[in-house]
């Protein structure tokens, strides 16, 4: 098993880069024959997201489709300020679209508590979230139960494919976990 050491912190590897691209085919057939007929608009939330992205939009199957991106913090510090600061704020139409927000985990889900009614206020048709990552146990807010998830994890921080620990450590093919 592969381990790595940042900044102090132990890491072990938890899902192999094999096992998260099964996750995603899977996720990407199901999502493929719910929106066979229609045209979906991905909002993939920054900066984790863009990983979990990249291989999920290429994984759907005769999906005509477009992407966008947004960048968001409702935390400083640790600590959540309970309000959505948009760092880059969207920047195509919602009016009337099917919207997919993909994300690369869901925690507390205030990120998509948020974003779902800032979509919606824009009038957006309908609003899907996909995450590779749900932590349920965490889950605050009903509404942002994810719609896709690659794989539900317990309540350990993780890094990897997309997700960071202070900014770094994004760029692992696997998805590690703290060790004590
Ligand atoms: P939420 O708004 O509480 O659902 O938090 C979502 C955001 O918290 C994610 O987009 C991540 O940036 C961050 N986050 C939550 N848990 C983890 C973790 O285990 N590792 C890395 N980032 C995490």
């Amino acid at each position: 098993m592969r381990t790595i050491d940042e900044q102090g912190y132990h890491f072990e590897e938890w899902l192999t880069p094999e096992q998260i691209a099964k996750d995603v085919k899977e996720v990407a057939e199901r999502m493929s024959a719910d929106y066979k007929d229609k045209e979906p608009l991905f909002v993939v939330v920054l900066n984790g997201a863009f990983v979990f992205a990249a291989d999920l939009i290429r994984a759907l199957q005769d999906i005509r489709c477009e992407v966008t991106f947004i960048r968001v913090s409702s935390y400083y510090g640790m600590a959540s300020t309970g309000r959505l600061e948009f760092i880059v704020p969207l920047q195509q139409v919602v009016d009337n679209r099917d919207v997919i927000i993909i994300e690369d985990i869901v925690d507390t889900g205030l990120t998509i508590h948020q974003l779902k009614a800032h979509m919606r206020g824009l009038g957006a048709k309908s609003i899907r979230v996909a995450t590779m990552l749900f932590k349920p146990s965490k889950l605050e807010y009903d509404d942002a139960k994810p719609d896709y998830v690659g794989r539900e994890v317990s309540e350990e921080f993780v890094v990897g494919y997309g997700l960071d620990f202070d900014g770094f450590v994004r760029n692992l093919d696997a998805i590690y976990k703290l060790k004590e």
